[in-house]
């Protein structure tokens, strides 16, 4: 997932240009900020989608006129990356781990280790296997989180 690497080195880049004691717009400000002005937010939180399909989306809302800088969207798409993209933790990769299960890069290798031997089968099994994964979070986005 190269796209990804790309639009995170762009993001802190920007968090360094910031002038000191300026409060950063947090990313979630931010998306209803741009993606609020032809639709509901809704419409956003209702479609968890995987990471290119994000990116395709929001490239889409581009072409109909979604306004914002460059650094607004790379904000845009880690916060759609951590609350409303889907994994399949038998086959994502160390960045999708982390940022969907919001762990550490220690836990997604040990994740990647493990189901090469063992490929998971529900969430109970990542549980119980992880018991420092945070489960009211892993609940949460059940709906997002596959075992293929
Ligand atoms: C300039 C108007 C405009 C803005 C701003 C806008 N959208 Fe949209 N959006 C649309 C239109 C028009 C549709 C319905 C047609 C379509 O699906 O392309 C839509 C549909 C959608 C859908 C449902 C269709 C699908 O592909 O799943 C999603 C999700 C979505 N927008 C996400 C976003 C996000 C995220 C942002 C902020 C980056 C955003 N939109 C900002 C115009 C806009």
């Amino acid at each position: 997932m190269p796209g990804a690497g790309r639009i995170l080195a762009v993001a802190l880049l920007w968090s360094w240009a910031l002038p000191a004691g300026a409060q950063p717009e947090t990313a979630e400000a931010i998306t209803h900020r741009v993606c609020t002005g032809c639709h509901s937010l809704q419409v956003v939180m209702d479609t968890p989608k995987d990471f290119d399909t994000w990116h395709d989306t929001v490239q889409k809302m581009i072409d109909h006129g979604a306004q914002g800088t460059p650094d607004d969207f790379a904000q845009i798409m880690q916060y759609l990356f951590e609350t409303m993209t889907t994994v399949d933790i038998n086959h994502g990769d160390q960045d999708e781990l982390m940022t969907v299960l919001h762990t550490n890069a220690e836990t997604a290798d040990a994740i990647i280790a493990r189901r090469a031997t063992h490929p998971f089968k529900d969430l109970a099994e990542l549980e119980a296997a992880f018991p420092t994964l945070n489960r009211a979070l892993l609940d949460s986005k059940k709906r997002m989180i596959f075992f293929r």
